[in-house]
């Protein structure tokens, strides 16, 4: 393998040259994908090849081992390391990240429960036969006919949001002649995004209930508080404990120790001020991947060591018994488990300037690589919406051609339509290659849209060597089949 270790001026500064382009960064993949002898992509025995040949591209590719083997790792080492504090942790996982039943029905067997966020979530989940108790309900304006639903299947939890809707629950449980059972999410004051928190702002978003002492007109009550007295106050609702979610992808343990111990400082205060139990704390989600090189996540054992570590001291030193504790992971299981395998069409280079070569000269120019594939935004909105970077290979076959500074674009009529923005490819990249680029079962599918009339990929799942659909592809039909037709005009 030929290596050109001259960096391009126009890469970012985290990514590095690849000493091999056909190596794989085995963080950003499912455990079973490997090259095979001859150079192609396979996920547990399965070349992409077949996989394009039976399913056609974009395809979303899962690997369900993968996927099982997170979630059961989440399982395993929250409950080791709580074990003695509350007995285990229960682990919900996050369905918004990416969900159908088959997805669901993994979730229910690996013995994690489910978090949903709508009505069309528990749908889903009751399509797949799990048990409301096993269920959660978030949203911070769910409407009566989710809150109704949430009823009807007898959910474990709702997650209420708001005062608001506290009154709006309480109410409709009454009606019914029923008792929700509600959590209510908190905003501590802690927000994290990968390597940073901040551990005193963050009142300024729409989710949760402030635990800021002048939240609310009563004097000295913060909205959490009154959320307590007044939830503790109606006969139709059981208040089980607090949540609270403090941002995505992190990395470091920080932030989540510092949500715990105020949550648990607060959790204690209210339960000598109003005389009741909270017996359950649920702590969020928001567990890190790695999109490209540069991302180091925590094995869940490290984190939830570090975790069980300051509730464990936190409890002690308030003199409380610790509540049983929960997580909502849903990146951190599926985004792993999946790459999307696109079609390589159109290819360009373009010379861009460069403010300072290497040398100290002004005014040069340098090639930027595009390469164009059969998806893009719609299939993967997130590096439109929150510049999230990835990273791809050439998955059809391996190469000997030196590494160029490529820019994966989809083939959406929009300039800002990028897949990949910085990337490595070889020089020889060329039209009906397949192309894979890992970390995509996260937010991908779920946020897939059909912008410019294109059909959502489906998803397959990968195990013992098969193939399967678990979410079919769209369909020209289906692009058409809510249009009302011209006889309507
Ligand atoms: N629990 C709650 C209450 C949440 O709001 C979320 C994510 C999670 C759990 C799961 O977080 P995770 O473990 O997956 O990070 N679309 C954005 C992320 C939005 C996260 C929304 N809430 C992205 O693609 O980065």
């Amino acid at each position: 393998m030929q290596n050109s270790d001259a960096a391009s001026p126009l890469a970012p500064e985290w990514l590095a040259v690849p000493e091999d382009v056909n190596a794989l960064h085995a963080p950003m993949w499912a455990e079973d994908v490997q090259r095979t002898d001859d150079g192609e992509l396979a996920i547990d025995g399965v070349p992409v090849s077949e996989l394009k040949a039976q399913f056609g591209t974009p395809l979303f590719v899962m690997s369900e081992g993968d996927f099982r083997a997170r979630a059961r790792s989440f399982k395993d080492a929250f409950d080791a390391a709580f074990d003695d504090i509350c007995g285990g942790v229960d682990v919900y996982y996050a369905g918004k990240s990416f969900l159908c039943t088959a997805v669901a029905n993994w979730v229910a067997q690996e013995g994690l429960r489910l978090d949903t966020c709508s009505g069309g979530e528990l749908a889903v989940a009751a399509r797949a036969g799990i048990s409301g108790a096993n269920l959660g309900l978030h949203g911070n304006n769910k409407s009566d006919a989710e809150i109704n639903r949430a009823l009807d299947m007898k959910l474990g939890r709702i997650v209420v949001d708001s005062l608001d809707e506290l009154e709006r629950v309480a109410k409709i449980a009454s009606g019914r002649g029923e008792t929700a059972k509600v959590m209510l999410r908190l905003t501590p004051g802690v927000h994290a995004h990968t390597h940073e928190f901040i551990a005193t702002a963050h009142e300024d978003q729409k989710f949760g209930l402030s635990m800021a002492e002048d939240s609310t007109e009563a004097v000295g009550l913060s909205a959490a508080e009154e959320a307590v007295a007044a939830a503790t106050s109606y006969p139709n609702v059981e208040l089980l404990g607090l949540h609270c979610h403090i941002g995505s992808q992190i990395f470091e343990p920080d932030g989540f120790a510092v949500a715990a111990e105020k949550l648990l400082g607060f959790l204690a205060a209210m339960q000598e001020k109003y005389s009741i139990v909270l017996p359950e704390l649920d702590l969020g989600g928001g567990y890190g991947i790695a999109y490209t090189p540069a991302d180091t996540p925590r094995p869940p054992a490290e984190i939830a060591q570090a975790m069980a570590a300051v509730v464990r001291s936190k409890c002690a030193e308030l003199g409380i018994t610790s509540p049983r504790i929960s997580i909502e992971p849903g990146r951190a299981i599926v985004g792993t488990s999946t790459f999307t395998l696109y079609e390589v069409g159109t290819l360009k280079t373009v010379r861009v300037d460069a403010p300072v070569d290497a040398d100290g000269k002004e005014n040069v120019t340098f090639p930027r690589r595009y390469v164009s594939v059969d998806g893009g935004m719609s299939d993967n909105a997130r590096p439109v919406l929150y510049d999230a970077d990835y990273s791809a290979i050439i998955a059809s076959r391996a190469s000997d051609a030196v590494p160029q500074l490529s820019r994966v674009v989809g083939k959406h009529c929009e300039s800002g339509d990028i897949v990949v923005r910085d990337v490595y490819l070889p020089e020889d990249v060329a039209a009906g290659d397949l192309l894979a680029v890992p970390g995509t079962g996260a937010y991908c599918w779920a946020l897939s849209s059909n912008y410019n009339y294109l059909a959502r990929p489906g998803v397959v799942a990968v195990r013992d060597g098969s193939a399967r659909l678990i979410v079919r592809g769209e369909t020209e039909e289906d692009l058409l089949n809510r249009d009302m037709g011209v006889a309507n005009v």
